[in-house]
């Protein structure tokens, strides 16, 4: 079968890292999870204390980072400069962090390239907010993941509970923001592109979800 490369958007709880893993390992495909990139710079940007407005800084900070993922015996890692980063950018304060250095066109810049260099053998599932609206217009198959704001933050909360001390009420209104933030700003805000099959994932399993995308894709 040809090579196809995927793009699966949406909002945040909505689904589309266990959909876009299980779809990916279902083709035999590469994953990449761009939100965990934006939580790289993220993490770069709290470690050096940085302010997260200041675009010259943001700037020198992408021009120094060197991130990439690897896979070994625990899955799918992400690494900044040589160091593996996977779990530390998943705390909720580095979570609020990336939605808001998420808005600066010089990460978006940065982001959009190393993005573009990973797509370059395509077969791989891309999961994110912009992709197929801007980082891979052309892709072969776009999907929208969508889900009410109370079910995206009951998954969130089920996810993080081991992890984190926040409520049900807590990690909803956390998802408002990030919705607010993220379908606000002005560069690649998070938003279906004009030709992606959207899909509510509401009241569907996840078996469920992959079973429409695979009948596209068949
Ligand atoms: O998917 P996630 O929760 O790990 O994403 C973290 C933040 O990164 C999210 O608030 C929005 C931003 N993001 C983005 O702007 N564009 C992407 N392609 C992926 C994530």
């Amino acid at each position: 079968m040809k090579k196809l490369l995927i793009t699966i958007d949406g909002p945040a709880g909505a689904g589309k890292t266990t959909v876009s893993r299980a779809l990916a390992q279902r083709l035999g495909y590469r994953y990449i999870d761009t939100g965990a990139l934006y939580r790289g710079v993220a993490l770069a940007v709290k470690t050096k204390g940085m302010n997260p407005q200041n675009d010259a800084d943001l700037k020198q900070l992408c021009n120094e980072l060197e991130l990439g993922f690897v896979v070994n015996e625990d899955g799918l890692r992400l690494m900044s400069n040589g160091q593996d980063i996977s779990d530390p950018i998943r705390t909720p304060e580095i979570t609020m962090l990336a939605s808001s250095v998420s808005a600066r066109p010089v990460v978006r810049q940065y982001l959009l390239d190393l993005q573009r260099n990973m797509a370059s053998k395509k077969a791989a599932v891309f999961e994110g907010r912009d992709m197929g609206t801007v980082v891979f217009p052309e892709a072969d198959l776009k999907y929208f993941l969508d889900a009410s704001p109370r079910k995206r933050a009951q998954r969130r909360f089920d996810e993080l509970k081991s992890k984190s001390t926040q409520t049900l009420d807590e990690v909803e209104r956390d998802i408002e923001q990030r919705d607010q933030n993220d379908s606000t700003r002005e560069v690649a805000p998070l938003k279906p592109a004009r030709d992606a099959i959207v899909i509510d994932s509401t009241d569907l399993t996840v078996e469920q979800v992959i079973k429409v995308m695979m009948s596209y894709i068949e």
